[in-house]
């Protein structure tokens, strides 16, 4: 449509729409010019993954050596690379549901069986501990804990971590720990790593994170895991017969977002924290949906049953009458929502919460 000419509203992003840093690309060309054009080491430059272990240390209490990381090409291998390394055929993953679209096929691209487990708003979107031992069976092998959640924008607290913590450690339950919204977090919530928690959960966890949401760099396919060793060496033989490394100059382009990222990602943190309330009041306004404040990343969820609409329909709906693109839930395996995201400028946001409401006027 919009090749078309068409003004569409889109509500539908999943990445920052300002651009990369200028001090970030700098780097990159500067790289780029210094002829850092060549393979690096499989786990990414070491100056990186020097780096890396510094962060995960800062941010997050972890305690990584350089050589349990791996810098990917995305979080999104991070998260395939992992599971590939951790899952054989028939393993049996555990996904709480409304999940990130990828995770499920990964799993079966790696033979593994995705067990989905449906949360409800009344947690705020999030597996309880009880949901997660019921669905535990011999052959569970992995848990999937995406916090901050795309596309609800849950955020697990410490106490809710350590209880699903108990629940892995009972039968030793893998848990990737996937954190690329990390740094979207607002109010007083806090992001927790899981393997923070106790050495044991250390020792069960792969950390995920990158650098696409949090500095706008969804281009340059940055990304990385920390394990314990021989779950970081498998990752490693995986990258090394696979992609080989992450891109040479974007791995100096992330050097550089780590060492002066921050003021960037507070203003861009601020900015999105106005659109995030902005959004939250209105849609409160809209009397068919049900609305959970979502306090990380930059999406709502929102329940549309009462419409009686399937989400492709409703979204299908919503685009062609309205010209408001939306992702519909059934994308994350719950086909009672949609993910609206306000990754975009307030005017865009304004007018496409306009059409949304009147939209579920009708609906
Ligand atoms: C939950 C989650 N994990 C991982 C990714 C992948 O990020 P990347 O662009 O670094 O591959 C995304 C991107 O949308 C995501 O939402």
């Amino acid at each position: 449509m919009i090749a078309q000419g068409e003004e569409v509203y889109a509500l539908a992003g999943g990445e920052p729409e300002v651009d990369t840093p200028d001090f970030i690309k700098e780097a990159a060309i500067q790289a780029l010019n210094d002829g850092r054009t060549k393979y690096t080491p499989t786990g990414g430059i070491p100056e990186l993954r020097e780096a890396l272990s510094a962060k995960l240390k800062l941010d997050n209490n972890l305690d990584y050596d350089p050589k349990q990381i791996c810098v990917t090409s995305g979080a999104k291998m991070a998260c395939f690379q992992a599971i590939l390394a951790a899952v054989e055929e028939g393993d049996e993953v555990i996904i709480p549901s409304p999940h990130w679209v990828s995770y499920p096929e990964m799993v079966r691209l790696a033979g593994g069986v995705p067990v989905i487990i449906e949360t409800q708003e009344s947690t705020g979107w999030k597996m309880t501990p009880e949901q997660f031992e019921d669905a535990m069976t011999p052959a569970t092998k992995m848990v999937i804990i995406n916090t901050p959640g795309n596309p609800t924008g849950a955020v697990y607290s410490e106490e809710e971590l350590r209880a699903i913590g108990e629940v892995a450690l009972e039968e030793d339950i893998l848990i990737l720990s996937d954190e690329i919204y990390e740094k979207l977090v607002y109010g007083e919530t806090k992001h927790v790593s899981i393997g923070s928690l106790s050495e044991e959960l250390y020792n069960l966890t792969i950390t995920v994170n990158g650098f696409s949401k949090a500095y706008s760099m969804t281009g340059w396919r940055l990304g990385y895991t920390a394990a314990p060793e021989p779950i970081a060496d498998a990752i490693a033989k995986i990258q090394s017969h696979t992609v080989s490394n992450a891109s040479s100059f974007s791995q100096y382009g992330a050097l550089a977002a780590l060492e002066n990222g921050q003021p960037f990602i507070e203003e861009l943190c601020g900015e999105y924290d106005v659109k995030r309330q902005f959004m939250l009041q209105r849609l409160k306004g809209i009397q068919n949906i049900r609305v959970v404040e979502p306090m990380g990343a930059f999406y709502f969820f929102i329940y549309t049953g009462q419409t009686g609409l399937k989400s492709l329909n409703l979204c299908d709906k919503l685009l062609a009458r309205y010209k408001v693109a939306s992702v519909p839930g059934v994308a994350f395996g719950y086909d009672e929502g949609v993910r609206l995201s306000y990754c975009t400028t307030l005017d865009i946001l304004n007018e496409g919460l306009t059409r949304v409401e009147q939209f579920f006027r009708e609906h």
